[in-house]
């Protein structure tokens, strides 16, 4: 983690975010208007490298509303091979770097039936069924509890101020409860149907470890979800990859106002 933390901080001047947001699928022209310093996540020691298209693989280290945010461009997902404590590193390093809120985004199959294609939908809880957990392994106490608590992950007060922020710029933010599985496969009929039953509003296959290790660390952790398809066998039809981007493109300037909104009443 030093040689990590020594290669940004020379490479930034030694900025130090209080802010971190995770850019999901099309959703990295959230950084359009955006300037500031970007690192490759190649050029970085220790760090993983995103293999996904659609994904930049990219920090970018800026200031949105006067707050100083590191803003990753493409994430980490399981299914590339990595194992969830690599996944989930930039975490741990945003935290030594003194992050305290965490934005995730991520692309999502609708599993119920009242979210609409394109819409922005707020995570209020989540159910992680890929199988295991960031956190398994032995503990280090400096860092977070052995059990921690997951009663707030998706913490209430930043939920609170993500609908008052689509409130007031006329946004209809939806809310719902994110359930991921490993991928990379797309779900059978059978498994929509059954995690629609077990409380999924939506279906993807990421954010879930970044929260519980964010949770961990004790940051306050804020998700949304693009609703970019219709899950396997609702309304009949087959998630692409190619719409999760392109319906991406088109949500993207109503989650980043939206977010930039949020960013403006953190205190
Ligand atoms: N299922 C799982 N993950 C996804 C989907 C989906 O339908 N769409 C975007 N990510």
């Amino acid at each position: 983690m030093q040689s990590t933390l020594d290669f940004i901080y020379a490479k930034t001047n030694n900025f130090t975010p209080e802010i971190a947001i995770i850019l999901g699928s099309g959703l990295g022209c959230f950084c359009n208007n955006l300037e500031g310093i970007s690192i490759k996540y190649s050029d970085i020691p220790n760090f993983p490298t995103s293999t996904v298209a659609g994904h930049r693989g990219e920090l970018l280290f800026c200031e949105i509303e006067n707050k100083k945010c590191v803003i990753m461009q493409g994430r980490f997902h399981f299914y590339e091979g990595y194992n969830m404590s690599e996944s989930t590193y930039p975490i741990k390093i945003f935290k030594k770097m003194g992050v305290k809120t965490l934005i995730i985004t991520n692309a999502a199959g609708i599993a119920n039936k009242e979210i609409n294609i394109g819409d922005i939908v707020l995570i209020k809880d989540h159910i992680n069924f890929m199988g295991t957990n960031p956190l398994i392994g032995r503990n280090d106490d400096s860092l977070g509890e052995r059990f921690p608590d997951m009663s707030d992950c998706y913490c209430k007060k930043l939920r609170e101020k993500a609908l008052d922020s689509a409130n007031e710029i006329g946004l209809n933010l939806k809310e719902g409860i994110y359930l991921a599985t490993t991928g990379p496969s797309y779900e059978t009929p059978a498994e929509v149907r059954a995690f629609s039953l077990l409380g999924a509003d939506l279906i993807g296959m990421s954010s879930v470890p970044e929260a519980i290790v964010a949770n961990y660390l004790k940051m306050d952790v804020l998700g949304f979800s693009l609703a970019t398809n219709y899950a396997t066998g609702i309304a009949n039809s087959k998630p692409e990859h190619k719409e999760v981007l392109e319906i991406g493109k088109h949500s993207a300037e109503k989650l980043s106002n939206l977010i930039k909104k949020i960013i403006s009443k953190l205190d």
